[in-house]
């Protein structure tokens, strides 16, 4: 069988985990395109993509290209994603499909119609303890779920002087922190438990009104959230991009009547399984975990698995599926456009709370 081949359009941090995950998972790197025909000529070099395009656009048309690569700046996703999908690529798009919650509904349609390939890396999902959380939710390990809580907290964006394209609304869209990232943590906990955000209330909070590059700022730096789930359970999540010392601290409790189970991103070796009697740590091991967890585990016990290795295990499956050509199916196993829509909507509900002080649906 011929290696899939494979392009990345935008070839910044996350573009190049794209290309390493690709490779790992025995692809061909076969171009990359960048925000200029000169810059992608540098990624080509850093990232041993085989050939440079001199726009995203050229690299989409491209004869040779099986997948596309979405990894650029968020208001170029919804554009680039129309254009791959009427040339019949299949895509992987990065996170938030879009910056606006119709459009990602529009573009999950249109994917799904298509029959072609879609998925959003809401990679947290591929480690292998989160998958031991929901493994034990699912099969009622700990009972009937009462509460999901939790936090997405970094801080990269302390400092007024701290910038980001994603700071200004044009490029990264009106919500910053909670579609950058309270977006995984949205995608994280429902798909461990099964349960659905359906109304929500918010406060979102700017600390920076003024930042070194972007001038005036109308993107939030800070959310809280507090929610009731389709299955009758209550929650709470705070998001920060300004929190001191956290980088990347994405941590949840799922809170059943007899057991809870809590997994931190950033110790992704272990799993706190919570009792009243006897709460224990359980270690990453394959040869003690559920089928689902094991399978994420290629490597035994003591050898730890990080973002990486989650991202190459997404990868992988979407591409298993671009071979067998099985479409998306009704329940595939990585997280797709509709996926990527749904925590638009919940985005959307966010921003529209923050700004009614209202309880809104989502
Ligand atoms: N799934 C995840 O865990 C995860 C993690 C980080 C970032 N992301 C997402 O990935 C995307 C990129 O984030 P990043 O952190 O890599 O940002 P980045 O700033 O490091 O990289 C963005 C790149 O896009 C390039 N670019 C700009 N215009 C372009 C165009 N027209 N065509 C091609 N390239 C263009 C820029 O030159 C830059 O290299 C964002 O949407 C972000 O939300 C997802």
């Amino acid at each position: 069988m011929q290696p899939l081949r494979i392009a990345i359009a935008g070839t910044g941090m996350i573009g190049a985990v794209h290309a390493d995950a690709a490779r790992r998972a025995g692809a061909r790197v076969v171009g990359v395109s960048a925000s200029s025909a000169q810059r992608a000529k540098a990624a080509a070099t850093r990232l041993g993509a085989e050939r440079s395009f001199d726009s995203s656009e050229e690299l989409i048309a491209a004869d040779d290209v099986d997948v596309v690569h979405i990894c650029t700046p968020n208001d170029l996703h919804g554009p680039l994603v129309r254009l791959a999908l009427a040339a019949g690529k299949h895509v992987v798009c990065e996170k938030p499909l879009s910056v606006d919650a119709a459009d990602a509904d529009a573009l999950a349609a249109l994917a799904e119609g298509s029959g072609l390939i879609n998925a959003v890396p809401f990679v947290y999902r591929y480690h292998a303890m989160a998958a031991e959380a929901r493994h034990r939710v699912r099969s009622g390990a700990i009972g009937p779920v009462r509460l999901l809580h939790g936090h997405y907290l970094q801080d990269w964006l302390l400092r007024p002087t701290d910038d980001n394209w994603r700071v200004d609304a044009a490029a990264g869209g009106a919500s910053r922190a909670f579609a950058d990232i309270g977006s995984h943590w949205c995608d994280l906990v429902e798909w461990v438990t099964g349960h659905r955000i359906s109304e929500l209330t918010a406060v979102t909070q700017t600390v920076h009104p003024e930042r070194a590059q972007n001038g005036s700022v109308a993107t939030e730096d800070v959310v809280h959230v507090v929610f009731r789930t389709d299955l009758g359970a209550t929650g709470s999540v705070v998001v920060s991009q300004v929190s001191p010392g956290r980088k990347n601290r994405l941590w949840f409790e799922v809170d059943g009547a007899e057991h809870s189970v809590s997994f931190d991103q950033e110790a992704p070796e272990t799993l706190l399984f919570g009792g009243r009697e006897h709460t224990e740590s359980v270690i990453r091991d394959p040869g003690t975990l559920s089928a689902e967890a094991a399978r994420l585990s290629p490597v035994p016990a003591g050898h730890p698995l990080g973002y990486r290795d989650c991202f190459a295990a997404f990868v992988a499956d979407v591409y298993d599926a671009v071979r067998a050509g099985s479409g998306t199916g009704t329940d595939p196993l990585y997280p797709t456009f509709a996926d990527a829509a749904r925590t638009a909507r919940i985005t959307d509900a966010v921003l529209r709370s923050a700004h009614s002080r209202n309880w809104i649906e989502v």
